[in-house]
């Protein structure tokens, strides 16, 4: 069995899509009902077994950092006010043995390029990125899927999902072998075509695991659109040289990086949480009876 330890998550973009809510602050705090997606990555990443965590940081990035740091006024606070289920909580955002560590990506020149930022820390091995603006509800976590696919045959996986053809211009898109299950052997990546020109309707979301091949390759990728360097041109060439496999998970992603997708995902997030779902649903409800232009 070949585990996946490192897991890279990439979070130096610009957020352009919530300006201004990311002027000052990073668009992975955003919240989820209570929780930031860049916690729900990390989490899903912890159920994968991965126990080093890479943060590629940018400007205004530090909420990030303080988020997973050891809060000492507020566990305190908390624990004077006796408000022991949030200070489990706060306490208990990172299990035991789960370590953190925050590179710099200077300049955002790309997803590629914030890859590449790591490779000084992930080394040698295969590693898992994630990127936290896409959430994906699933029954066993997409990464644990993947990292169970990727014990299996030792190669590179990325996550796809069959988007609609109208769509192909907002994603990554991959050809692949003919597949009876899930995987599928890869022979083709081309980043954003037109939807007249795409090869299939299989988008490349936010999960990767990756051979360290990979960085090899980002070194020697030139800058592609708006400057930047691509993870996608990338991979395009790992798989001259290596097997690299697109994964169908099992789940429902949300794409929290667009305003749209972030509220669907606080809905339906909401709906299920414990401690809001029933008022939500009846607010909702109300909501819904009284019509469009009812405030
Ligand atoms: P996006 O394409 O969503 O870009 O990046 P963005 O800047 O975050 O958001 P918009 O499009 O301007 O609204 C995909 C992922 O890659 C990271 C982002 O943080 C996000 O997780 N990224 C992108 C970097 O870390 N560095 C970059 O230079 C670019």
């Amino acid at each position: 069995m070949k585990s996946i330890r490192k897991a890279v998550f990439p979070v130096a973009g610009m957020g352009t899509r919530f300006l201004p809510a990311t002027k000052a602050s990073p668009k992975e705090m955003l919240p989820i009902v209570d929780k930031p997606l860049i916690q729900y990555a990390v989490e899903e990443a912890v159920a994968a077994g991965v126990t080093d965590l890479i943060f590629v940081t940018g400007r205004g990035k530090r909420a990030i950092e303080d988020h997973f740091d050891k809060a000492y006024e507020l566990e305190a606070e908390l624990q004077a006010a006796g408000k022991v289920k949030l200070l489990k909580e706060v306490r208990g955002l990172l299990p035991a043995g789960v370590n953190c560590v925050y590179v710099r990506q200077g300049e955002a020149l790309g997803l590629g390029h914030a890859v590449l930022c790591a490779r000084h820390l992930v080394g040698d091995e295969p590693f898992a990125v994630i990127l936290a603006d896409d959430l994906i509800d699933a029954p066993v976590p997409a990464l644990k899927q993947m990292a169970d696919q990727h014990a299996r045959n030792g190669a590179s996986v990325v996550a796809v999902q069959d988007v609609d053809r109208s769509e192909t211009g907002a994603y990554g898109i991959a050809s692949v072998k003919p597949a009876k299950g899930r995987l599928a052997r890869m022979t083709g990546i081309v980043e954003k075509p037109k939807p007249q020109e795409a090869p299939s309707t299989l988008g490349v979301v936010g999960r990767y695991v990756l051979s360290p091949r990979i960085f090899h390759h980002l070194e020697n990728t030139p800058r592609g659109a708006g400057r930047e360097i691509q993870l996608t041109d990338a991979i395009a060439r790992l798989l001259e040289e290596e097997p690299v496999f697109a994964y169908q998970f099992e789940g429902r992603r949300y794409d929290c990086g667009s305003k749209l997708g972030y509220l669907e995902a606080t809905v339906d997030y909401a709906l299920r949480h414990e401690e809001v779902a029933e008022g939500f649903r009846d607010y909702l409800g109300r909501r819904l009876r009284a019509g469009e232009g009812a405030r």
